[in-house]
């Protein structure tokens, strides 16, 4: 059929591509939220933004890299006009545990004075990274600043945080999928999922 591709039409090097990304599906355990779930929650959660900045302009603040995914999928749920920014952090490294060290790789590339600002999170685990950026964000004095988080671990963050927006609980295990990472990989996998625990000891 016109528009698709068989994987045998493919060169050795696409295939090979194609292949490796069964090649991760070995390493997941558990599948925590389906693409379907993601999908409904992205429709409810963006009726409710659009609804609460209705006349308002925001401006979605994206936090990379783990929230790229999220972005561009929440973006087009959210049915009005809006402006986006990036701001890159580190604080994981290749390891699973909170080192409480954020680092700005990339600020903004807009003044948010006066904005109405929507920070888009992946994950808030310790809360630590949050909770940095956000007493970052408000010494820029926006005239809203107000988080969307689409996974949140119960009952382990180490600050108080208020989160408008939580796409959904999670408990506190180390996941992957939809953005997130385990050491680079496994962001593209279009669920949210835990790793076996061999995963974390074997090459890719
Ligand atoms: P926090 O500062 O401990 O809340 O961690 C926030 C950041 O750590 C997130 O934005 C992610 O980049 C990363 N992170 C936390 N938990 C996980 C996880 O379960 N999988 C992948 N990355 C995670």
């Amino acid at each position: 059929m016109e528009g698709r591709v068989a994987l045998s039409d493919l060169d050795d090097s696409v295939s090979t591509s194609v292949a490796s990304f069964a090649a991760y599906e070995r390493d997941i355990e558990r599948v925590l939220i389906t693409e379907t779930q993601i999908r409904d929650k992205l429709e409810e959660l963006g009726a409710l933004i659009a609804r609460d900045y209705a006349g308002r302009d925001p401006l979605l603040v994206g936090v990379l890299k783990g929230a790229f995914v999220l972005m561009a999928d929440i973006a087009r749920q959210i049915r009005m006009p809006v402006e986006f920014d990036f701001m890159a952090v580190a604080s994981y490294g290749a390891a699973t545990q909170s080192s409480g060290v954020v680092r700005i790789l990339k600020d903004l590339d807009h003044d948010i004075e006066g904005r109405h600002v929507l920070l888009i999170e992946d994950i808030v685990d310790s809360g630590l990274t949050l909770n940095y950026l956000l007493k970052n964000l408000r010494g820029r004095r926006p005239a809203s600043l107000e988080v969307c988080a689409f996974l949140k671990k119960t009952g382990i963050q180490r600050v108080h945080l208020d989160i408008r927006y939580v796409g959904f609980e999670i408990p506190p295990e180390f996941v992957v999928g939809y953005g997130l990472d385990f050491a680079e990989r496994f962001r593209n996998l279009p669920y949210i999922a835990t790793l076996k625990p061999e995963a974390y000891s074997d090459g890719p």
